[in-house]
């Protein structure tokens, strides 16, 4: 039911862009790209700047799996639990760039025996890869319709993702790996029992929204053309303040970039934000060096304490009465001790007189 009202929603949105699209297309073209961008940003500056940034962390949180720095023989795992900004700066770009907790994530399953067996996420890490690589390749493929001249990467991109020429024009590898891994990731959710359980509208959603993207495109691409030359004049006219909408534009257009649009606006405010939170994650992005630093607290208020062995001072005569063990006796108060011997001495000479 989750998934038909997340399924549902997308479709509507794409109803109203594909219809209204070319009647209202400075609304569709204009308006709602630079309302969703001005979203986007300013709701990823708020959720970073004045929520996560503000959260205090005022302690190295070392929940890691590797060997902190420590003595000299005992070795260090340096990218696991790097002592060093260095270290850090890899262990934060080995997991942007090839997801390292997802690959060893394992799950537990109940095998014949019944046995206990931990297994690897491997289609998990794998479609997760598949995903985002080719979400940013597609990125930054479509500069060409925002540059010109067109940075020097994106015919190179253009080229290799296209190396197999199926079709013409060529499909790109990462227009179809983009919809398969979507593909992948809303068939787990919705086929494995555990994942649909926990699973939400708000889960569904996004992932119906990229497949609309991609599915979009690609008609666009290959079935329903439109005219690229107007869809570059409107986009250069966008990125340079210049907005034009030139006529000739075909509904599917509108809808594909009504979809962008709307995933733009929802992004800071949906669990998608984990692009940014990543960079934020205090298990990733400190330096494990509590071994070396003693960390305080900088918010610590001074708090009276009342110590074993002030206690023990207090109450070691009757500790003593009732034969409770104490860790010092009186002797080793140097003026008990003083004292007593002082006692002992003139109870010799009374004894001696
Ligand atoms: C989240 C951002 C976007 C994603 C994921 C996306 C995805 C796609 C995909 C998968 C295709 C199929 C062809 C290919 O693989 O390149 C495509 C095509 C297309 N997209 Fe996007 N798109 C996005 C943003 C935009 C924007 C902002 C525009 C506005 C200019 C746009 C305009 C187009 C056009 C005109 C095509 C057809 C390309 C052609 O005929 O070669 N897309 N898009």
């Amino acid at each position: 039911m989750k998934a038909i009202t997340a399924l549902v929603a997308v479709i509507v949105l794409f109803a109203i862009a594909y219809m209204a699209g070319p009647s209202a297309k400075f609304v569709f073209g204009v308006a709602i790209p630079y309302a969703a961008l001005a979203i986007f940003i300013g709701g990823i500056i708020y959720r970073v700047a004045f929520k996560w940034g503000k959260a205090p962390v005022p302690f190295a949180i070392a929940t890691t799996c590797g060997q902190q720095k420590s003595h000299p023989w005992i070795k260090h795992s340096s990218i696991e639990n790097p002592s060093t900004t260095g270290g850090v700066i890899v262990r934060m770009a080995l997991e942007v760039l090839t997801f390292r907790s997802l690959f060893r994530n394992t799950r537990m399953s109940v095998k014949d025996g019944p046995r206990v067996t931990y297994d690897g996420e491997w289609l998990l890490w794998a479609a997760a890869m598949a995903f985002h690589w080719s979400f940013l390749i597609i990125v930054l493929r479509h500069m060409r319709f925002f540059t010109e001249p067109v940075p020097f990467f994106v015919p190179l991109l253009q080229t290799v993702d296209g190396f197999f020429e199926i079709g013409v024009p060529a499909l790109y590898l990462t227009g179809a790996g983009l919809l398969a891994a979507v593909g992948v990731l809303f068939l787990r959710r919705l086929l494995d029992p555990h994942v649909r359980y926990i699973s939400l509208a708000a889960d569904y959603f996004p992932l119906f929204l990229i497949m609309g993207i991609a599915i979009t495109g690609i008609l666009m691409r290959h079935f329903m053309k439109t005219d690229i030359v107007g869809v570059k004049e409107m986009a250069t006219g966008l990125a340079t303040f210049q907005p034009v909408v030139p006529d000739g534009i075909a509904p599917i257009f509108f809808a594909h970039m009504f979809l962008v649009c709307v995933l733009l606006a929802y992004f800071p405010f949906s669990k998608l934000t984990h692009m940014a939170g990543v960079f934020m994650s205090p298990t990733r992005n400190l330096r494990c060096n509590s071994r070396e630093v003693r960390h305080i607290n900088p918010w610590n208020h001074p708090v009276r304490v009342h110590t074993y062995a002030e206690y023990e001072d207090e109450f070691r005569d009757k500790m003593k009465a009732c034969d409770l063990p104490v860790d010092k006796q009186e002797s080793d108060e140097p003026d008990k001790g003083k004292a007593k011997a002082k006692g002992a001495d003139k109870k010799k000479k009374d004894d001696d007189d």
